[in-house]
Formats: structure tokens, sequence, C-alpha cells
């Protein structure tokens, strides 16, 4: 980018009005009390939070081995790609001035003399919801509480700090023809609150827990906390984590309302029964796969039968929405079936969430170029190191005695831990 003639520099609000995304949040100065505004430094307080956050994607969003792979693309606009994933001032090596003729792939960067290489790795970090500067060289922290006794400076604004989600969690931007990008969970959320007391993200993907905010040490009394490791649709960004998903407050969006059997006619009823937006939301790839197995007494297989629900998109010559037929929140369908053959006795039902398909990520093994050495091996083989997809429900049902067995989900994610790939 450094041979390019420095000509027309255009400031990023001209390009971008109003775009959150398009500028980083402004350099955090040293937070009284704390030091620098590093997760690892709020940690030694809030230990029990620091814990959940570290198991949680956020705290991935930098070193997540698909970010990093597309990230090396030459299509892909490094900057704006990083001031969501990794947003504060201090996490960059550069900052960007202006972009020359306004355009988007010249930026124009200038040294960052207060980059923090510790708080870059935490990603989305506590300081990206919590820590503001007043501009006048200190910085707060955003609370949601108030009538507490802390160390370091606290600005009460419950609605700032819920509302943070949807600055990236609900953008829909077309960049170029093939590059869009299209998260509408906070939109959808909004459209389908009518049915729901759950009205805020933080309703459902930050579970309450009575705790102190700090370790014991600091003798606080027990209030009303938040867990904090951002439980989305239970396919984390790395093997060792599934552990961690249950008790971080991981439930299926999706729920099985029931089996019915009319003549030779199975229809399973399944539901977005947990999900306050559509299932899934979020990323265009994310699908559920629906599988049913037909076993014979001896619980052989005899067939199959699948569906898949989420968005179908065409990324060439120009990036659109060719199909979606996710399920909006509380809405049942039904997957009516056939009863296969004399032999069969009983039916399973799995469902997976998929977030990788193994037609992407064969892709992405195999052309990979260039980024970081750190990365590099891993992306290579990213079928051993990276979550494709999760088994989320399993149920069997027995036409002959009516019997439904479902596995229990801690089963499921025990099982999740050697899956491999979709
Ligand atoms: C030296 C210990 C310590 C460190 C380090 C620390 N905190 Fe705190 N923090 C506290 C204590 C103590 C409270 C008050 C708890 C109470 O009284 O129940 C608190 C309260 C809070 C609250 C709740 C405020 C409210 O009223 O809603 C937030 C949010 C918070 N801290 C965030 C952070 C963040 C983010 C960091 C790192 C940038 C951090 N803290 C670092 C000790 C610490
Ligand atoms: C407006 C903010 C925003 C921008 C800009 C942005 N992302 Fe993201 N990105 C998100 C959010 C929110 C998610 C989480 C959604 C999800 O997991 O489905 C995400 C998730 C991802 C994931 C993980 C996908 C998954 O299904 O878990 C990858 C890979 C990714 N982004 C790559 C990129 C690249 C490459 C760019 C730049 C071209 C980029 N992002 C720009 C907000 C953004
Ligand atoms: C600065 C941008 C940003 C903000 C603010 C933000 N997120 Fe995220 N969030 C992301 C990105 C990026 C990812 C994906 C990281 C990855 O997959 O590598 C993500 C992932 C998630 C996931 C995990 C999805 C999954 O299944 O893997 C959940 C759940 C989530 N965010 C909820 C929230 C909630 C709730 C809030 C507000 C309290 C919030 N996020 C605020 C950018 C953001
Ligand atoms: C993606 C945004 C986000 C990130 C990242 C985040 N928090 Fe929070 N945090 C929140 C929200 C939202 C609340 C308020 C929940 C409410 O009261 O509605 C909260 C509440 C808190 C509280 C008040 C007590 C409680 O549990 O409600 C503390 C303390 C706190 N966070 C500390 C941290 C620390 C420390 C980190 C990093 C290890 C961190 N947070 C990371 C969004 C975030
Ligand atoms: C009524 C509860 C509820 C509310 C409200 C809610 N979510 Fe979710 N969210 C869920 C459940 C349950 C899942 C798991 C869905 C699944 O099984 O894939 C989920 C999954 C996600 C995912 C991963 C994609 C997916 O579909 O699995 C993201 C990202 C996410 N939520 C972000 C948000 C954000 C941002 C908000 C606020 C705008 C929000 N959610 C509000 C319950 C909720």
């Amino acid at each position: 980018m450094g041979q390019k003639l420095i000509s027309d520099p255009v400031p990023v609000e001209k390009v971008f009005p109003g775009k959150v995304w398009a500028k980083t949040v402004a350099q955090l100065p040293d937070l009284q009390g704390v030091g620098a505004p590093r997760a690892e430094n709020c940690g030694k307080c809030h230990e029990e939070i620091y814990k959940e956050w570290k198991s949680s994607t956020h705290s991935e969003a930098l070193s997540d081995l698909q970010f990093q792979a597309e990230l090396s693309k030459t299509s892909s606009p490094k900057w704006i790609c990083l001031n969501c994933h990794i947003p504060i001032q201090n996490q960059r090596e550069n900052i960007v001035v202006s972009l020359n003729h306004g355009d988007y792939f010249q930026p124009i960067e200038i040294p960052n003399p207060g980059f923090d290489p510790i708080m870059q790795k935490e990603a989305i970090t506590c300081a990206t919801c919590h820590v503001r500067t007043d501009g006048k060289g200190a910085s707060y922290v955003i609370g949601a509480n108030g009538k507490t006794n802390p160390p370091h400076p606290v600005k009460i604004d419950a609605e700032a700090l819920r509302n943070r989600c949807y600055d990236c969690h609900n953008e829909t931007y077309e960049l170029n023809e093939s590059l869009v990008c299209s998260f509408q969970t906070g939109g959808e959320l909004k459209e389908a609150s009518k049915h729901f007391s759950e009205k805020t993200c933080v309703n459902c993907h930050l579970p309450s827990v009575q705790r102190s905010f700090v370790i014991p040490a600091l003798k606080r009394p027990k209030r009303n906390s938040h867990k904090h490791a951002f439980i989305g649709g239970g396919v984390p960004k790395r093997f060792e984590l599934y552990k961690d998903q249950i008790p971080g407050g991981y439930k299926p969006g999706i729920a099985l309302v029931g089996w019915e059997k009319k003549d030779s006619d199975i229809v399973v009823k399944i539901q977005n029964g947990n999900a306050g937006h559509y299932l899934p939301s979020a990323d265009p790839e994310r699908h559920l796969k629906l599988e049913l197995v037909w076993l014979d007494k001896d619980r052989k297989e005899i067939a199959k039968d699948k569906i898949r629900y989420g968005q179908d998109w065409e990324w060439s010559p120009k990036a659109r929405k060719v199909a979606d037929n996710r399920l909006k929140p509380k809405e049942i369908r039904d997957w009516k079936t056939k009863i296969f053959s004399q032999e069969a006795v009983s039916v399973v039902l799995r469902v997976y969430h998929v977030r990788l398909t193994d037609t992407t990520s064969d892709y992405v093994e195999k052309y990979t170029v260039g980024a970081p050495k750190e990365y590099e091996d891993k992306i290579k083989e990213l079928k051993k190191h990276y979550p494709h997809s999760s088994l989320v429900l399993e149920s069997e049902y027995n036409w002959k005695t009516k019997k439904v067995s479902n596995t229990a989900l801690p089963d499921l994610f025990k099982l999740n831990e050697s899956r491999r790939g979709e």
C-alpha cells in the first residue's frame, strides 16, 4: 500500500458517515486503580467473570482460524474487519487517518504509539463494552448497577452498555458487489419481541447469577451478576471449550415439540423455542442440518433423510440472498415423512448446528496463503483444530411402543468433543 501515491486523502467519516465500524474506539489511557485497561488486569478482581469471558468466542475474535484465513485474502479490507473484531485503538499497530481517494482498499495509516500487543490478543475484551475515555486523559468504567464501591471510576449507563451489542450484531452493509456484511440479529429480536419477556440480548446471553462481582478477598456482597461466556449456537472456537458451553448457559434454539404418527406418516414437530431471533441468526453460512435415520429391530440403519434450515447466498458475480427458510422466534414446523419399510421400527432425529461446511473448510485448508505463521499450520489442518458443527438434539421414536427417548444435552456435548467436520 505504501507504493501508492497519497494524493487525495478523504476522511473516513465522509466515506462511511455514521458507521460505528468505520472508526475504532478512541485510545484508552490507563484506568485509575487498575492500570492498562486489559482484561488480564480486570481479571485480578473480577476473576469469575474473566474466566467466563476467556472461554467465549469474543475473546477468540482475533485468533479465530477462519477469521485469520479470511483476513489474509487480498479482497478483505483488513482495517474494517479489525474494527469489529479488535475495535479499540490500543489494540492496533496503526491508526487509519483517512482513505486515499476515498477508497477503503487504500487506508492511509500512521503508527500508533499507544499500541498494546497484549490487549490486541484479547480481541473483544472487557474494555470493548465497559471502558471509555473522558477525552481529558482519564478512562472510566461503564456499569449498570450503582451503589457499588469500586476502586476505579464508574459511570452508570445501563442502556449504553446493553445496547452495545447492536453496534456489531446488527449491521447490514454492501461494501461492494461481492463483499456484503449481513448481521441482522438485533432487528430480528425487535421484530419478534412481542413473543418474549426477554427483551434484550443480555436476558438470554448474559444469564443472571447471584454472586459477588469480585474475588472473596475484597468482601463484597452478593448481587445480581451476569455470566460472561456469551454462549450462542454451541459451536466453540476450540475443542477444549466444549465443556464450558452448558455451564456457560448454552441452550439449543431448537426444541422438539413432539412426534406424531398418522397412519403411515411420521410427523416431527420442531420449534424455534428459545432463540429471540431467527434460527439460526448471524453469519449466512450457519445452518441447521436435520437428519432422520430409520432403524430395524437390530438397530441397523435402513434409510436416511435430511433437510436444511438456513440462508442460501450466491456470492458471484454479485452477492445475493437467494433463499431463506430459517425459523422465526416461536415458529413451529412439521417435518412429515413416511414409515420407510416393514422392517423399520423406530426413527432417530438428529439436529446439527453447522457453522462451517466441509466444502468451505476444504477450500480454506487448500488455498489460504499469507496468514501469520502462528495460525498457518493450523489453518492447513482446519478440521483437526476448529469445530465446524455440533450435535444439539437427538431423539428416537418407536412407533410400535410409542416410546420417545431423548439424549441428554451433556451427553451430546461430550460426543461433540470428538466429532470433526460438518
Ligand atoms: C483492584 C480490583 C478491581 C479491578 C482491577 C477492577 N475492578 Fe471493577 N470493580 C471492583 C470492585 C470492588 C467493584 C464493586 C463491587 C461491589 O461493590 O459489589 C467493581 C465494580 C465493577 C463494575 C460494576 C459497576 C456498577 O456499579 O455496575 C464493573 C462493570 C467493573 N467493575 C468493570 C471492571 C473492568 C472492565 C475492569 C478492568 C478494566 C475492572 N473492573 C477492574 C474491583 C476491581
Ligand atoms: C459490523 C461488524 C463486523 C465487521 C465489519 C466484520 N465482522 Fe466478522 N463478525 C461480526 C460478528 C457480529 C460476528 C459473529 C456472528 C456469528 O458468529 O455468526 C462475526 C463473525 C465472523 C467470523 C466467524 C464466523 C462464524 O460463523 O463464527 C468470521 C470468520 C468473520 N467474522 C470474518 C470477518 C472478516 C474477514 C471481516 C472483514 C471482511 C469481518 N468479519 C468484518 C462482526 C463483524
Ligand atoms: C465490537 C463488536 C461486538 C460487540 C460490541 C458485541 N459482539 Fe458479540 N461477537 C462479535 C464477534 C466479531 C463475534 C464472533 C467472534 C468469532 O466467531 O470469532 C461475536 C460473537 C458473539 C456470540 C457467539 C456466537 C456463536 O455462536 O459463536 C454471541 C452469543 C454474542 N457475540 C453476543 C453478544 C452480545 C449479547 C453482545 C452485547 C452485550 C455482543 N455480542 C457485543 C462482535 C461483537
Ligand atoms: C460484549 C460486551 C461485554 C464484554 C466483552 C464484557 N462485559 Fe461485562 N457486562 C456487559 C453487560 C451488558 C453487563 C450488564 C448486564 C446488566 O446488568 O444488564 C455487564 C456487567 C458487568 C459487571 C457487573 C456485574 C454483573 O455481572 O452484572 C461486571 C463487574 C463486568 N461486566 C465486568 C466485566 C469484565 C471484567 C469483563 C472482561 C473479562 C467484561 N465485563 C466483559 C457486557 C460486557
Ligand atoms: C429469548 C432469548 C434470546 C434473545 C433475546 C437473544 N438470543 Fe441470541 N441466541 C439465543 C439462543 C437460544 C441461541 C442458540 C441458537 C441455536 O441453537 O443455534 C442464540 C444464538 C445466537 C447467536 C449465534 C447464532 C445462532 O443463531 O446460533 C448470536 C450471534 C446471537 N444469539 C446474538 C444475539 C444478540 C446480539 C441478541 C440481541 C440483539 C440476541 N442474540 C438475543 C437466545 C436469545
